[in-house]
């Protein structure tokens, strides 16, 4: 008998421990337009959480514990809905159609030219005019469980900003009770087109942006990099990152050669702004960065499927806009590692193809896992 009540009593505290992460939904406000902006919290028992929001199914706020044990915010963003629209950062947002730039904004498909807004200089950036971080995406599912999870969809007509084919884009976001944060991202199109999703979240893992974030120690997993013009469009080389600024074979501060402007490329990017080849097979979710902020102890790994990775250093955030909690942002406040296809890839026909096919189905995953040392 009393084995059964000591076995009932396990049965519930181990359902509630096996099923401690949670999928919340609630309100983000509006825009100034009036249209709702929603909001999911997925919470873990190890104490991370991490808010997502339907405009551009942005990562909002990426709760974790330091050594210590104090839950602080890692990402930047903004506290208000339309601040997402009116300051051009693309904090945490889901980019797409084609994440980065892609040339004088044109691409040809099977002998068809297509022409993009250009709207970064000559270049399309982020999808153009109005990319997919400034739409209003669906919440498709969510779910509690041994992990949390949320779905969110987001319709792109035929034509819209100028890509062909209608898609389907798809991100999940999963927390499980590792501190490992994974988004998926998934599409399908109508016609043959162009496809690069990815998150721009902007990391910065002193805790709500308390310092900068030049003494970060990463490692970057690649032996090499594609060097880019006075535009940032990459000139088609692929370069050893031996002997450069480029070099984070070994965990290195961010600021350590950021400032070295012997070299041309630090020159360009004002800094490190610029894909890097990840090493291994693209397809298998392997570790692409590890990102140490050593005082706070708060350690990030980034695992991805994707080619390349983008790592930006936060260059042109000037502090003349404020983020969550009123704080002014500033060059070198964080760190942006954005797994996808290469830049300008549909003009570079040897680099991977970001090419999408109708029945095909696009898939981008990357896992952003914390732990503390
Ligand atoms: C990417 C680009 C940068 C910059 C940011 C957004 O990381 O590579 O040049 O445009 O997005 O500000």
């Amino acid at each position: 008998m009393k084995s059964a009540i000591l076995g009932a009593a396990c049965l519930v505290l181990c359902a509630t421990a096996a099923n401690a992460a949670t999928a919340t939904g609630g309100s983000f406000g509006a825009l100034a337009d009036g249209t709702k902006i929603d909001s999911v919290t997925l919470a873990n028992g190890a104490g991370m959480s991490v808010r997502i929001i339907t405009l551009g199914a942005t990562l909002q706020s990426v709760i974790v514990p330091d050594k210590q044990g104090r839950k602080e915010d890692v990402t930047l963003g903004y506290d208000k809905a339309q601040d997402y629209l009116t300051r051009p950062n693309y904090f945490g947002v889901s980019v797409g159609r084609y994440a980065n730039r892609i040339a004088k904004g044109k691409f040809s498909l099977d002998g068809k030219t297509y022409t993009l807004a250009t709207n970064d200089g000559p270049n399309s950036l982020h999808g153009g005019a109005k990319g997919f971080d400034k739409r209003v995406w669906k919440i498709d599912a969510m779910s509690s469980g041994a992990d949390a999870k949320v779905t969110l969809s987001y319709v792109s007509a035929d034509g819209e900003e100028g890509f062909p084919g209608q898609m389907r884009a798809t991100v999940t976001y999963t927390l499980n009770e590792k501190n490992e944060l994974r988004l998926d991202y998934g599409a399908t199109t109508s016609k043959p087109t162009v496809v690069n999703l990815t998150n721009h979240a902007y990391f910065n893992l002193s805790g709500n942006a308390a310092r900068d974030v030049m003494g970060h120690l990463v490692t970057l997993k690649a032996e090499r990099f594609t060097p880019v013009d006075a535009t940032l469009i990459p000139t088609g080389e692929r370069r050893p990152v031996a002997g450069t600024p480029f070099d984070f074979r070994k965990a290195t501060p961010v600021g350590a050669r950021i400032r070295d402007a012997r070299d041309t490329q630090i020159r360009l990017g004002r800094g490190y702004d610029h894909n890097f080849i990840v090493d291994g097979k693209a397809g298998d979710l392997r570790t692409a960065a590890i990102v140490e902020d050593p005082v706070s102890g708060r350690v990030m790994e980034v695992r991805a499927t994707a080619p390349g990775i983008q790592f930006y250093t936060g260059n042109f955030m000037d502090g003349t806009f404020f983020g969550k909690n009123q704080r002014s942002y500033r060059q070198g406040d964080a760190i942006c590692l954005e797994p996808g296809v290469f830049p300008d890839a549909p003009n570079h026909p040897d680099f991977p193809s970001a090419r999408l096919n109708p029945g095909q189905t696009y898939v981008n995953s990357m896992v952003f896992a914390f732990r503390t040392k």
